[in-house]
């Protein structure tokens, strides 16, 4: 097999470890490329994952001897499993199951990966597989709550699709190519390496009865632009996404919701491991104060759904005590400055992007043209594709806001809170 000189993972040595899912044969081809790339890696897999696929296959791929067993008196004699985990720059785990995460969340130890988890220096990138009813749960999600606050442990998806069990939605792994570009985001340094940025996207529905809700146009375009171009410069991104048709980044952690209160409720309990918190979503300003149980039936020629307001997302992340660096946009149809100044000083905000809509403008196209306001500058970016605007929306924040930070505190929000 050929290898690629001076890749970023040339000579990095990783532990891969394997537990016991369907997505177990991807790693396989996942160990072949990070070969390919250079890097050293030692396998390590739970029992249960030898249940799916044969040691034999990862030693043949990675030229070195699966290791599985906590109390190896071979292996202790050589590199025993302090050594190991002090040898790994990085402890990368696909697929990461619902019981290893656990694990790890609650600082058990009693398999050689969990082990090494908690013996290792090593960040932890975990790529979680599993059923997305697992996923979904409210004992899976406050576990990942836990791990998104740690230091060093970051996510690399889980994708949504179809599974293997038959059904559909979040939990499938991130495919090998995805996790190569993770490991080497962590040994690249980009603008926001380091950094946890949490993005809302997308629009919000509040439902009226069960066949009839009020919503609004966004596709949510440009907030997923904005997770992308947060992912190319190292971050970690956590995205909160309202319903939309397009597929998230397999590296982003997504989380999705669908009325005001769930994106709301969603984001207050993820922001605090933020660093960054964007808020490109449309989110709907009032909802229904009832939502009705039947399909109301048009009996009479005029109907009042009397509607209440909506709690305001990101002036709620603003008045934060230990509030992230905070971004809101301003979608308006005239008096564009005005009105956008006068939400980044009643919002108390670091900087609001403001753009026009309507009339084929700022909503479901290609296509925008910002106009950036921070409290003593402002900043044009002329017309251009969201990707494009994105990406100099992250360079922008990088630059003026998070330098900004940086003169004060040194270190990321999440490494600070971890070292209190
Ligand atoms: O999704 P696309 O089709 O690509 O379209 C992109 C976009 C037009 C939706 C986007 O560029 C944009 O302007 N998003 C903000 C839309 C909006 O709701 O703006 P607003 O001016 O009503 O709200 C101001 C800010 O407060 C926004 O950051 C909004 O996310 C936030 N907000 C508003 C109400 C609320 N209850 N909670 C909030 O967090």
């Amino acid at each position: 097999m050929s290898v690629l000189n001076n890749t970023v993972l040339s000579n990095k040595n990783i532990i891969l470890g394997v537990c016991g899912g369907i997505a177990a044969y991807k790693s396989a081809e996942l160990v072949r490329l990070l070969i390919k790339q250079g890097a050293k890696v030692q396998v390590v897999m739970t029992q249960a994952a030898e249940e799916f696929v044969a040691p034999l296959t990862f030693q043949a791929l990675s030229g070195t001897a699966v290791r599985s067993e906590l109390f190896d008196r071979d292996a202790e004699n050589g590199m025993g499993h302090i050594e190991l985990a002090r040898w790994a720059d990085l402890i990368l785990i696909a697929p990461a199951t619902a019981n290893t995460l656990a694990k790890i969340a609650h600082g058990m130890a009693d398999n050689l990966l969990t082990n090494l988890c908690l013996a290792s220096q090593a960040p932890v990138l975990l790529a979680p597989a599993m059923n997305q009813q697992m996923w979904r749960h409210s004992a899976t999600q406050a576990n990942i709550e836990i791990l998104s606050r740690r230091q060093a442990v970051f996510f690399c998806g889980p994708a949504e699709g179809e599974q293997a069990c038959g059904d559909v939605g979040p939990g499938r792994m991130a495919e090998p190519e995805v996790l190569i570009d993770c490991c080497e985001g962590h040994f690249s340094a980009g603008l926001l390496t380091g950094k946890c940025v949490l993005i809302t996207a997308g629009p919000t529905i509040e439902d009226i009865d069960p066949v009839r809700y009020m919503s609004n146009r966004s596709s949510g375009k440009m907030g997923y632009a904005i997770a992308q171009a947060a992912l190319d410069e190292g971050a970690q991104v956590i995205l909160v996404s309202g319903p939309v048709s397009l597929t998230a980044p397999e590296q982003a952690q997504t989380h999705y919701v669908r009325s005001a209160l769930e994106m709301h409720d969603t984001v207050l309990q993820l922001v605090d491991s933020a660093d960054v918190f964007i808020a490109t979503a449309a989110v709907a300003d009032y909802r229904p104060v009832q939502k009705v149980a039947q399909k109301i039936k048009k009996n009479a020629d005029n109907l009042t759904i009397e509607l209440v307001k909506n709690p305001d997302i990101l002036s709620a992340v603003a008045a934060l005590p230990d509030k992230p660096v905070t971004i809101g946009f301003a979608a308006e149809t005239n008096d564009l400055e005005k009105y956008a100044i006068d939400k980044l000083q009643r919002k108390n905000l670091d900087m609001i992007a403001a753009n026009l809509v309507g009339d084929g403008e700022g909503f479901e196209a290609d296509n925008n043209e910002l106009t950036l306001f921070l409290p003593n500058t402002s900043k044009k970016l002329p017309f251009a594709s969201k990707k494009q605007l994105a990406k100099q929306l992250i360079e922008e924040i990088a630059r003026s806001l998070l330098n900004k930070v940086s003169q004060h505190e040194l270190c990321s929000k999440k490494n600070r809170k971890n070292n209190d």
